[in-house]
């Protein structure tokens, strides 16, 4: 995610700046920019890479003035450039923006500002901002940036700086956070808290829809409508390095967290009215290109594999299409069939894994168009493959992917639902019932999320074991070979997954009293299949904990423990019932004193082979 700075007050803003996006690097970032507001007028400088990169560009004469704006960007809209770095100014310098979030109409405000006469150097979705700003401008700042934000679809944090009023900056806030930090004849702006606290620990948390008017002596913050709003001075009690997991004692559980936001920021501009419409056009493939697929390949690695397991169900059930999923390492080494007709998808997190990369090659010198499934604008992945479709989950700096996994199921969904759309396999009311299901999904994870402390009981348990196995069928499988890596890299506890059918042609025979078998009875087509696995664990004296939709049938006396997820279409499970997995993975890894962000022997992207 990107990430802000702003400041105003009695200081020299730019070494205040650049300290401020320095405490912000944690959430990843590409490229950097500091605007300043000084006697010579507006100083902005902007770079590609590290903030290093920027300070030397700034060199050792910075500007001398008493406000700025700062950015670290997390490319979203248009790969990392010096250009494409915020802030971003209009057609004139009277104007400068720094923005957090996704504009999603942006293409269409940037053709009605041209032909307005704007003039646009970027290929971003924020330069938007600047120009709306510059048009609609009429000598009250906060008036304008309110005025401007109503023809804005998606979300935003943003400060805008004006040449002409340089003793405010002015906020407005819509789906991604913005803090404000109330100093002592100085003001300062943030993403998030760690850039402020060198200075102050006393914060504003600016809400959705709320603007904020700030100088160097005071605070302003209202609604749309100009109603002045008194806001609770909050006391920040975090230490700079809680601070950064954002209260968090690991990042993992910070992401973990992030979930809902990271599915509802991938779904944003995708999943429209309500989840009735599926919108993928931004991948460019022609109903001839759609129609003309006979086979599907995904390949990946770990957990972007695993993923790409539960899309081979999704695909197979709603397309009728025979679906390939492959390990790139096994994948580049065994000369696979493909031809014309074969889509191949390759998906992966940070974009840079070396099999994946290898992998996308390959398919590419046979002739093959290639989809990338990525988190990462600008990756070798991003930019080698014909096709991207980009999970908006945020920068994921736990080596052990969680919320990366759950965008790439959704991208998976989303892109099923749209092949099957343009392919006429699902009438209007399909497509509405899958599309709202979805579209749903956030809020139940939301819920599992608030009962972690049930989680937190069972690992407990789970914790004082050293081998532990996850069964389940069809997709329920798909997942537990998920959460058996989980357990698996970051508690150090030996976990296999099982096609729950499987046990009794061989491993039956490692169930003993009280091992931890962790059972997937999501499907409620199978569930008596599933649950007669389950009694055959608990012949044996194994310990079952059952993870089942609300509604199933009373497992209580069937298994050991039983974790209800909230109800959902079958086919969409997978990211309500891997949840509580990574919940668990988390607490028993704790429990275990495992540094759980970075697990030994392991790294967060496999660049070599
Ligand atoms: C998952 O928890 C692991 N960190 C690992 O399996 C990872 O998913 C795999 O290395 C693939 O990484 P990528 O998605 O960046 O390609």
């Amino acid at each position: 995610m990107c990430g802000i700075v702003g400041y105003i007050g009695r200081q020299i803003a730019y070494p205040i700046l650049i300290e401020g996006l320095k405490k912000l690097e944690y959430r990843g970032y590409d490229s950097a920019g500091v605007a300043l507001l000084c006697h010579e007028g507006l100083k902005v400088v902007k770079a590609k890479g590290e903030i290093t990169v920027l300070e030397e560009k700034v060199g050792q004469s910075f500007p001398a003035g008493n406000m700025g704006i700062g950015h670290t960007r997390w490319a979203t809209h248009g790969a990392p450039s010096d250009v494409n770095a915020h802030p971003h100014c209009a057609c004139t310098e009277e104007f400068t923006v720094v923005h957090n979030g996704i504009i999603e109409n942006y293409r269409a405000l940037r053709h009605w500002l041209e032909s307005e006469g704007h003039r646009f150097s970027s290929e971003t979705d924020t330069e938007v901002l600047a120009h709306l700003v510059e048009h609609y401008y009429n000598g009250d700042l906060l008036k304008t940036v309110q005025e401007a934000i109503k023809k804005v679809e998606g979300s935003f944090a943003m400060v805008v700086m004006c040449r002409g009023e340089n003793d405010k900056l002015v906020c407005a806030r819509r789906d991604s956070p913005l803090i404000i930090g109330l100093g002592e004849g100085e003001n300062f702006i943030a993403s998030d808290v760690p850039a402020v606290l060198n200075y102050t620990r006393k914060i504003y948390i600016l809400e959705d829809g709320e603007f904020a008017v700030i100088t160097a002596s005071s605070v302003q913050i209202c609604s749309a409508e100009c109603t002045m709003l008194q806001k609770e001075v909050r006391e920040i009690t975090w230490d700079a390095v809680a601070a950064e997991k954002g209260g968090f004692r690991h990042f993992m559980l910070k992401e973990i967290m992030e979930q809902p936001r990271a599915l509802r920021e991938t779904m944003r501009g995708r999943l429209l009215n309500g989840g009735r419409e599926i919108n993928l056009s931004e991948l460019n493939l022609t109903p001839e290109e759609i129609n003309d697929i006979s086979r599907i390949y995904i390949v990946a690695c770990g957990t972007a594999y695993h993923a790409g397991l539960v899309g081979k169900y999704a695909m197979e059930k709603l397309l009728r299409l025979p679906v390939e999923v492959d390990l790139a390492s096994e994948f580049r080494y065994r000369d696979p069939l493909l031809d014309e007709k074969t889509m191949v998808i390759v998906i992966s997190q940070s974009g840079e894994t070396a099999d994946t990369l290898a992998a996308l090659r390959l398919a590419r010198s046979r002739g093959n168009k290639v989809l990338a499934i990525t988190n990462v604008v600008g990756s070798s992945v991003s930019r080698e493959a014909d096709k991207v479709l980009y999970t908006w989950a945020g920068p994921e700096i736990a080596v052990a992917s969680t919320k990366a996994y759950l965008t790439q199921i959704l991208s998976l969904y989303l892109l099923t639902l749209y092949l099957a759309q343009v392919r006429g396999l699902l009438d209007r009311q399909e497509l509405e019932k899958a599309g709202e299901a979805l579209f749903a999904l956030p809020a139940k994870v939301e819920e599992i999320l608030s009962r972690e402390v049930e989680i937190q009981d069972i690992a407990a348990y789970l914790s004082c074991w050293e081998s532990t196995f996850f069964i389940g069928r069809n997709m329920d499988f798909a997942v537990a070979m998920e959460g058996a890596l989980k357990l698996k890299e970051i508690s150090y506890i030996h976990a296999e997954a099982y096609a729950s059918g499987e046990l009794k042609h061989g491993t039956l025979a490692l169930i003993v009293e009280g091992i931890p078998v962790i059972a997937l009875a999501t499907q409620k087509d199978i569930i008596e299949k599933s649950l007669s696995n389950i009694k055959e664990v608990k012949a044996r004296n194994g310990y079952v904990i059952c993870l089942a939709q609300e509604g199933t049938e009373d497992l209580q006396n069937e298994v050991d423990r039983v974790f209800y997820l909230p109800a959902t279409e079958d086919f969409l499970t997978p990211i309500l019932s891997v949840v509580p997995l990574q919940l668990l993975s988390y607490y028993a890894a704790v429990a275990r004193c495992c540094p759980v962000d970075k697990p030994r022997n392991l790294a967060k992207s496999v660049t070599v082979e």
